[in-house]
């Protein structure tokens, strides 16, 4: 927290946590836990305000103006090839704009995460890397709902048993 004193005013600007994917799944919890704790959280999502989009850089600097910490979950997936060097220049901004604390949502032994991984750990600030697997409500929030309402979900596990893991309890994660 800062403070701007005048002669006639005083004023208090809490830094905020800017949670990107702000409006996904586990993002919207995490917002709403930090709303209940009476936190200033700022959700990125493209309709949030301001907009922010991975795509357009433009739209970075002002999501992060005066954060102090982030969560970062990336869409659309950690694994895809273009997420290290997006990460990367994210983290670059967030860390010389003043954000001190990076949380990074991550994937279940998937080696392909593991660069942008590297880049959250070598930020030079403190870090917290979540290694989530599924989240179950891939299939009552998103791509697996039309398939369980059609009776049949068709995933290519093989023999691999998946932990399914709430959302909820990625949101309730405490350092
Ligand atoms: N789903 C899983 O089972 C799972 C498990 C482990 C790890 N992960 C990792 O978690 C991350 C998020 O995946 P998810 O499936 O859980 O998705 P999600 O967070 O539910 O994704 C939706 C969110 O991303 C935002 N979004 C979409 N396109 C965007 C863009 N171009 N720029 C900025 N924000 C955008 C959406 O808001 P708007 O549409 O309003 O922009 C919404 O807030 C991925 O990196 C994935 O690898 C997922």
């Amino acid at each position: 927290m800062f403070r701007l004193t005048g002669p006639h005013l005083t004023v208090r600007m809490e830094k905020t946590t800017v949670v990107l994917g702000g409006t996904g799944k586990t993002g919207r919890r995490v917002v709403d836990r930090l709303l209940d704790q009476n936190r200033p959280v700022r959700a990125a999502s493209r309709t949030g305000t301001p907009p922010f989009d991975w795509a357009d850089q433009r739209t970075w600097p002002a999501l992060l103006e005066n954060a102090a910490a982030a969560y970062i979950a990336y869409y659309p997936d950690l694994g895809s090839p273009e997420a290290t060097a997006t990460i990367a220049a994210f983290t670059e901004l967030a860390v010389s704009g003043g954000v001190r604390r990076l949380v990074l949502l991550s994937g279940r032994g998937e080696e392909n995460v593991l660069p942008s991984e590297q880049v959250v750990r070598e930020s030079g600030v403190e870090w917290t890397i979540i290694r989530s697997s599924w989240l179950a409500q891939n299939f009552s929030e998103d791509f697996l709902l039309e398939p369980v309402a059609h009776g049949e979900v068709v995933l290519p596990t093989g023999q691999i048993r998946e932990p399914f893991v709430d959302a909820d309890d990625i949101a309730d994660i405490r350092r």
